[in-house]
């Protein structure tokens, strides 16, 4: 593929099955966030990529703030939220709660006042790249490495409400000078790092 060029399908069979099997509230994801326990807080996406969190968690019910900086990248969201919202229900429902804002978080964030956000930068080139799906290498050729991310999540701590959620491979260590986390939950091949805001 080009280096200008990113394809998102969220009606796909191997979505369908990540959504209907991928552990509904009780995935670490949705933990992470704060959806269990009965809640379900307005959450802003603020790396969208290629949609697939916030289209996890738009399928357990929330209602998603997508934000993503690459004109090319949020231009195939939206296609892709276009085609979902004319698909069958398992689809639909969650693209229609999801809103798409093209534009750096560091900069929209501070006139949303968003209530939990959900931060997951460009993880570090992996050496064994096979390991790493075509469409995430497609947009690390196109997006490069989040250098800003430590600029990202100070902002979303400073403007969330309730909790600030980041997404990191188990294998890597923190960015530096991040404040402690409040708590870790651990997945298979990353740890949701969760920064409680009490404001
Ligand atoms: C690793 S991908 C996110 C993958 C996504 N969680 C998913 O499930 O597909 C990171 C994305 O965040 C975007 N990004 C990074 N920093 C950003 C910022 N400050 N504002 C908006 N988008 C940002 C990058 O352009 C990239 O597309």
């Amino acid at each position: 593929m080009s280096q200008q060029q990113i394809h998102i399908d969220f009606t796909s069979a191997a979505f369908r099955h990540r959504l209907k099997y991928g552990g509904e509230k009780g995935q670490a994801l949705a933990k992470a966030v704060g959806l269990n326990k009965g809640r379900t807080p307005a959450i802003v996406d603020a790396t969208a990529g290629l949609g697939r969190d916030g289209f996890i968690l738009a399928h357990l019910g929330a209602k998603i703030t997508m934000i993503e900086r690459i004109p090319i990248v949020a231009t195939a969201i939206q296609k892709a939220l276009q085609v979902a919202r004319k698909a069958e229900p398992i689809f639909a429902e969650p693209a229609k709660r999801i809103k798409l804002i093209t534009g750096d978080a560091i900069e929209v964030l501070s006139n949303i006042s968003p209530q939990v956000v959900y931060i997951d930068p460009m993880h570090p080139a992996r050496k064994k790249s096979a390991l790493v799906k075509q469409n995430m290498r497609d947009l690390r050729e196109i997006v490069g490495d989040d250098d800003d991310k430590q600029n990202l999540i100070l902002a979303a701590l400073q403007f969330a409400s309730q909790r600030v959620v980041l997404k990191w491979p188990k294998a890597a260590s923190l960015p530096n000078d991040l404040a402690k986390p409040s708590y870790e939950i651990s997945g298979k091949t990353t740890i949701y790092y969760v920064f409680i805001c009490s404001k």
